[in-house]
């Protein structure tokens, strides 16, 4: 797709959520979290070049599902492990990998990811086709697009998309109430 065309639809492309304000980067991030249940046993994958804002929008999502400690990039040591409160009966175990570094998908053997995983982890992936083969399939994927202008967060499948845009639908309500009553 070209800027262009992002242009004359001035952010309104189907498919694609407007995250040029890294504000609309934080709403993202709450919608993700709102619902904790959607992201329980789930593996997500965040594509995108160097600086589209993956580590960003996980960082917004630690914060939102109630993480209150430092937050690390997990560059170096290839995996962060987190355990949040996510708003659930149990807690959320979160499980970041950035997989830029990883020379070797083999090498994703050694951090023991199938013992980790389970129906209350959800398992976010930076640079997931380093680690084509060995990683878990994604349930679902945020490619962030980056032009001269913009930044686009496109969500896969459409299901989950649409559950997100309800969701961003609603904080937008609740935005809206909190303006009006002050
Ligand atoms: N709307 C936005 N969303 C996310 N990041 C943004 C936005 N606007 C500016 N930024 C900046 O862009 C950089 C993105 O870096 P980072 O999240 O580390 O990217 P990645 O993990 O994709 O390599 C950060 O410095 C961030 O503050
Ligand atoms: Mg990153």
């Amino acid at each position: 797709m070209t800027a262009h065309e992002h242009d004359s639809a001035a952010g309104a492309v189907a498919g694609q959520l407007d995250i040029s304000a890294l504000a609309a980067t934080q709403n993202l991030a709450v919608a993700l979290a709102a619902d904790g249940q959607m992201l329980r046993g789930k593996v997500m994958y965040l594509q995108g070049d160097l600086g589209a804002g993956k580590t960003t929008l996980i960082r917004y999502l630690l914060r939102a599902l109630g993480e209150t400690a430092t937050i690390k990039s997990p560059t170096y040591g290839l995996l962060e492990t987190y355990q949040v409160p996510a708003d659930g009966p149990k807690p959320l175990q979160v499980l970041h990998l950035d997989l830029y570094r990883l020379e070797d998908a083999e090498e994703l053997e050694y951090l023991g990811l199938r013992d980790q995983f389970d129906a209350d982890t959800l398992v976010l992936v930076e640079w997931p086709e380093r680690g084509a083969g060995v990683l878990p399939t994604a349930d679902m994927t945020i490619h962030i697009h980056v032009d001269a202008e913009h930044r686009w967060a496109v969500i896969t499948p459409a299901p989950f998309r649409q559950a997100v845009e309800h969701r961003l639908d609603s904080l937008k309500n609740v935005i809206r109430k909190i303006h009006k009553e002050y």
